[in-house]
């Protein structure tokens, strides 16, 4: 059963009528551009098609009542009175809280949710959550918001309820994406660009098996790190440090700052020649763009962990693949893979058993289509 209609259901049977409104937002997978993002830079994501839904009715007495089908259960708190929970809860408070920061008059509602985004695999379930939770807002409550407010409320949320210093790449795409597309945000200004996927690929996403957690990895200390570079610089961010500034005046940067900064630099210009080279169909640029996104993380920005640098071989390897490289926060998580139409099969056959001899991990491989940002379908 579709999950639209399973949440539909649920919500008939709790509430004795159906939802008034449906919401959704997508996960993400980003194609290049890694942790550029919280430096003011380049990233080239797409929404796939794997999503967080809720259905909802309004309420009168200014409560949020939400029920998880997927995780078994319920939570339940007054706006006027926003506390901290746990877990999946904490994102909806956070979100409610965030929202109410920037002025607008929320309403309550009840409502049921479920999802397909697996959890903690770095497809940005947590960014699609709050990103359908704002959906959810702006229905009950009769208002919209752009998908730059949507995203800013979403990072507020992830930085300062949750506690994680991410960047705002997950919320944009998340709410700003568009069907068929990949787009390239500049998160400085958050201006969009949608660039055509190449004809005759596919976008595959492996994932490890390996978990990750970002509040625990090393992600807030790179982002210090790369801090203390733009400062070394004189800049407001690494965005601002050309290729040939790097190298007239990265001497003095001790490793390993140095590499991290190097990575940035280097990331940046990837990904605006990666959207060059897809808007232009060529996909042998593309893919190798990609490889080398993949070595500069590895290796400067150190951010790849042993299976993740096996997956992305394996699927280098294997018929059909274009390109391959970690995707997301890293030390876990998925690689992506851009591969040929008509090869589809023989790179899944290929890619799954070398990746489980080298790791003895088996990996989950999912062929994904890029779909259209949050949106209240009713
Ligand atoms: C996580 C963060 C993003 C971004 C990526 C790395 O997904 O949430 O903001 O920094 O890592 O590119």
């Amino acid at each position: 059963m579709l999950i639209q209609q399973r949440i539909t259901d649920v919500f008939a049977n709790r509430y004795g009528t159906g939802p008034r409104y449906l919401v959704r937002a997508p996960g993400r997978v980003n194609l290049i551009g890694e942790h550029t993002d919280y430096n003011d830079g380049f990233v080239l994501p797409m929404a796939i098609d794997r999503a967080i839904w809720i259905a909802l009715s309004p309420r009168d007495d200014r409560r949020v009542v939400l029920h998880s089908v997927d995780f078994d259960s319920e939570i339940s708190f007054p706006l006027d009175r926003i506390g901290k929970t746990s877990g999946w809860g904490d994102y909806v408070h956070g979100t409610a809280w965030a929202l109410q920061q920037t002025g607008v008059g929320l309403c309550g509602w009840s409502g049921v949710m479920a999802g397909d985004v697996p959890v903690g695999a770095g497809l940005s379930s947590s960014a699609a959550l709050e990103m359908a939770v704002v959906q959810a807002f702006c229905a009950a409550s009769g208002f919209s918001l752009s998908p730059k407010e949507m995203a800013k409320a979403g990072q507020a949320c992830e930085n300062q309820w949750i506690g994680v210093n991410s960047g705002i790449m997950d919320q944009m795409i998340s709410a700003a994406a568009v069907a068929g597309r990949a787009l390239l945000i500049d998160c400085r200004s958050l201006e969009t660009r949608a660039v055509p996927l190449p004809e005759k690929t596919v976008v595959a996403i492996l994932d490890t098996g390996v978990r990750r957690g970002l509040v625990d990895s090393a992600y807030n200390q790179r982002r210090q790190q790369c801090e203390e570079a733009a400062r070394h610089f004189g800049v407001i961010a690494l965005r601002d440090v050309s290729t040939e500034q790097f190298h007239a005046e990265s001497a003095g940067l001790s490793d390993p700052v140095r590499s991290r900064a190097r990575h940035i630099v280097t990331e940046n210009q990837r990904t605006l020649d990666a959207a060059h080279a897809m808007a232009a169909g060529d996909v042998i640029r593309l893919g190798r763009l990609m490889g080398q996104s993949h070595v500069s993380l590895r290796d400067d920005f150190e951010v790849s962990c042993q299976q993740l640098n096996a997956m992305s071989v394996c699927a280098q390897a294997a018929p059909g693949c274009l390109g391959a490289r970690m995707t997301g926060g890293g030390f876990g998580g998925c690689a992506v893979a851009l591969v040929e139409e008509t090869e589809v099969d023989r790179f899944a056959r290929q890619t799954a058993q070398c990746y489980e001899s080298a790791t003895g991990l088996l990996p989950k491989i999912y062929f994904c289509r890029a779909e259209n940002g949050a949106s209240i379908v009713f």
